[in-house]
């Protein structure tokens, strides 16, 4: 039984974001969507308890093979990982600037708990895709929409007023 965890900032979750969570479900048993940040010191487009609402609702119309839940956590990612007997780190990898912000955590995490983290390259469609350059784009009145669920292209859309 492989229990895995995506943990993120989602600030907010994009198409890339899903795709990454579509392709793990069909690899392990069970997955949580962690979004990360303390709820208590809000930063960001959205508070974090709104992206969790946000994820759960994009969710709902993904292409999941296995229970997939949202979550979030102000704490180390390896606390939640051994409070919830989750085994594995689920994250995707735009390019080998994201291999280098990456490897040192995936190391850390390893040798703090033993937890594993597997790597699930972006698919090109998405490969471009931040929350950061779409927030930017949103700010700047453009369009969000391909590269968003729709739920959260709209209201991505409202909270940057375009
Ligand atoms: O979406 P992001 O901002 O790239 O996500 C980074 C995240 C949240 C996965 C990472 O910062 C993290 O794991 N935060 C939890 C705190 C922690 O455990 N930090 C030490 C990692 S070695």
């Amino acid at each position: 039984m492989v229990k895995a965890v995506f943990p993120g900032s989602f600030d907010p979750l994009t198409l890339g974001h899903l795709d990454v969570v579509e392709r793990a479900s069909a690899h392990v048993d069970e997955l949580v969507v962690l979004v990360t940040g303390n709820p208590n010191k809000p930063s960001g487009l959205f508070p974090v308890e709104r992206r969790e609402e946000l994820a759960k609702e994009a969710l709902r119309t993904a292409d999941l093979r296995c229970p997939v839940t949202v979550d979030h956590w102000g704490g180390l990612l390896v606390d939640y990982t051994s409070a919830n007997d989750i085994g594995l780190i689920v994250k995707g990898l735009r390019s080998s600037l994201d291999y280098e912000y990456e490897w040192p955590m995936a190391q850390l995490n390893r040798r703090l708990s033993g937890v594993d983290t597997a790597f699930y390259v972006t698919d090109e469609r998405y490969a471009k895709v931040s929350s950061s350059l779409v927030k930017e784009i949103a700010r700047f009145g453009g369009d969000v929409a391909e590269f968003l669920p729709a739920p959260i292209a709209a209201a991505v859309a409202e909270a940057a007023g375009s």
